[in-house]
């Protein structure tokens, strides 16, 4: 057969099996282009699917996140629709002698944007938590009463080991999902490391807000019980000067909270955490970065701060992806990279995870630090020193998969696939931790993408993808 030929066969079964999934995979520049593509568009849930709970003014929306830099604090945010009250919550231990039940005031906002009134957003911060402790909490009164329960994170050191999902633009379509119950039905994830595009609100005309209500009830099932940690990414923004909307990031702002002073940050857009082994750097791709910028001032502090030897893993978290070799939003990083990227590999970061690209892509280790603008070193080149670069905003979204990638596939590029789906990262020590990849047509087990990442300051050495469909 002519190469023509096994084209128009290829053709030919592609468009057989159109509906079922396809899973062909080539090697390209060491590289691997998976072909495993989802041909459905991506739809959303219709808003009346995602009800309001039963009850006159029943608390809705239940969101948790950290609420200081260490994990002895957290953020519960919730909405009540019509009225104000139910602007406090009750909270006791689980577990042993401390039944004692603490009460807590929300501090209470609403916005409107352009015909839409929010509801009352309530965040109410708990303070001087016990580490590794499960809590119930309670809120509303009467008969829309409801009770939710966490578990702080353990005290903060080199080898304690901690779960993290991994999810981006995730949206509200039936991919949306497929991919939020996958990664709630694998019991194992602790927290959130959440890229960026929440609800896709402003996909829709005058930003419908109501889909940003919709969302909160959506994703209440896992973040009323594990801590979502925020990024913002573009469809946070809601500048709509056309309609009158002038301020961006209006919507996110009032109702998702982070602890941003407790790193010293001026804005909520960019900020740290410590959690468990790691300590996770927030930042803003929508932001301004230049230098002499509080978010540059700002991150340029934050380094000198980290100290391995309490927080061995290094992450870092940012919507726009710095390395993408999808024709979508392609070097949109680009400007951040420059500016940012040698602080990453002198400051030895592990892992950088994207979103923004709906696709899944992780690269080598490699950096780009040595170009000045007359030595022509403009070539990523592999270095140890660099962090590995996942861009995963493959949650499902009404935009549909972005499945142009670039040929040839760059030598960067480790993996790429144009489906849905989550990640996994499971800290073991100040060593070691298992990546992995699930994609939304796998059963949790199957891993499509997985690695042990080695940590860059205790154990620098050069890792092995054993993805299931590496060959
Ligand atoms: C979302 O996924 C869950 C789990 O598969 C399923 O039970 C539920 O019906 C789905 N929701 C919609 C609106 O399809
Ligand atoms: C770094 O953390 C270790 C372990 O907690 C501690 O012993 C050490 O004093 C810290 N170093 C600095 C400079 O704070
Ligand atoms: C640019 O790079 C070249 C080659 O590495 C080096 O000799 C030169 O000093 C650099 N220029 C500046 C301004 O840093
Ligand atoms: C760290 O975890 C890895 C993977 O579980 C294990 O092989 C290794 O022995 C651990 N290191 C230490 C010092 O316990
Ligand atoms: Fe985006």
């Amino acid at each position: 057969m002519s190469s023509r030929q096994i084209k128009m066969g290829v053709i030919q079964f592609v468009f057989l099996f159109g509906f079922l999934w396809l899973n062909i995979v080539s090697l390209c520049s060491g590289g691997i282009t998976s072909k495993y593509v989802r041909k459905q568009a991506s739809v959303d849930i219709p808003k009346q699917v995602f009800s309001s709970p039963p009850g006159h003014n029943a608390p809705e929306q239940v969101h948790i996140t950290q609420g200081d830099h260490a994990g002895k604090s957290l953020i519960i945010s919730w909405v009540t629709p019509v009225e104000k009250h139910n602007n406090f919550l009750i909270y006791w231990e689980a577990e042993g002698e401390h039944k004692h039940k603490h009460r807590v005031h929300s501090v209470t906002t609403t916005y409107q944007y352009y015909n839409y009134r929010s509801g009352y957003i309530h965040h109410a911060t708990l303070k001087r938590l016990q580490y590794d402790t499960k809590y119930f909490y309670e809120i509303g009164i009467g008969n829309v009463k409801r009770q939710f329960s966490f578990t702080t994170p353990p005290e903060v050191g080199p080898d304690v080991p901690y779960t993290f999902g991994i999810m981006g633009d995730l949206g509200q379509t039936y991919d949306s999902n497929q991919t939020f119950h996958h990664y709630l039905s694998n019991p194992i994830g602790q927290a959130v490391l959440f890229v960026g595009d929440l609800s896709y609100a402003d996909d829709h005309p005058f930003h419908d807000n109501e889909k940003w209500d919709t969302w909160g009830r959506f994703i209440e099932k896992s973040a009323a019980y594990q801590p979502w940690i925020w990024t913002a990414g573009n469809h946070e923004l809601d500048f709509a000067p056309e309609i009158g909307e002038h301020v961006p990031f209006k919507p996110y702002m009032h109702r998702y909270h982070v602890p941003y002073k407790a790193s010293e940050s001026t804005s909520p857009l960019w900020y740290s955490i410590k959690r468990a082994s790691a300590y996770i750097i927030v930042l803003s791709s929508y932001s301004a970065y230049g230098k002499y910028t509080p978010q540059y001032s700002w991150l340029e502090k934050e380094f000198p701060k980290v100290n391995r030897s309490e927080t061995p893993w290094l992450i870092v978290l940012l919507h726009s992806p710095w390395y993408n070799s999808n024709g979508y939003h392609y070097m949109e990083g680009e400007s951040m990279r420059v500016m940012f990227e040698s602080w990453f590999v002198k400051n030895k970061v592990d892992l950088v995870l994207a979103g923004h690209v709906h696709s899944y892509e992780r690269t080598e280790r490699i950096s780009n630090v040595m170009y000045n603008i007359t030595n022509g070193l403009s070539t990523p080149v592999k270095d140890p020193s660099a962090p590995v670069y996942v861009t995963i905003g493959d949650g499902g979204n009404i935009e549909g998969i972005a499945d142009r990638f670039t040929q040839p596939q760059p030598s960067y590029s480790a993996f790429r696939e144009a489906s849905f789906g989550h990640a996994i990262l499971e800290i073991k020590n100040r060593t070691h931790a298992h990546y992995a990849w699930h994609r939304n047509h796998d059963n949790q087990a199957m891993e499509a993408d997985s690695l042990w990442l080695y940590n860059r300051y205790w154990y620098p050495k050069e890792e092995k993808s054993t993805g299931a469909d590496m060959v």
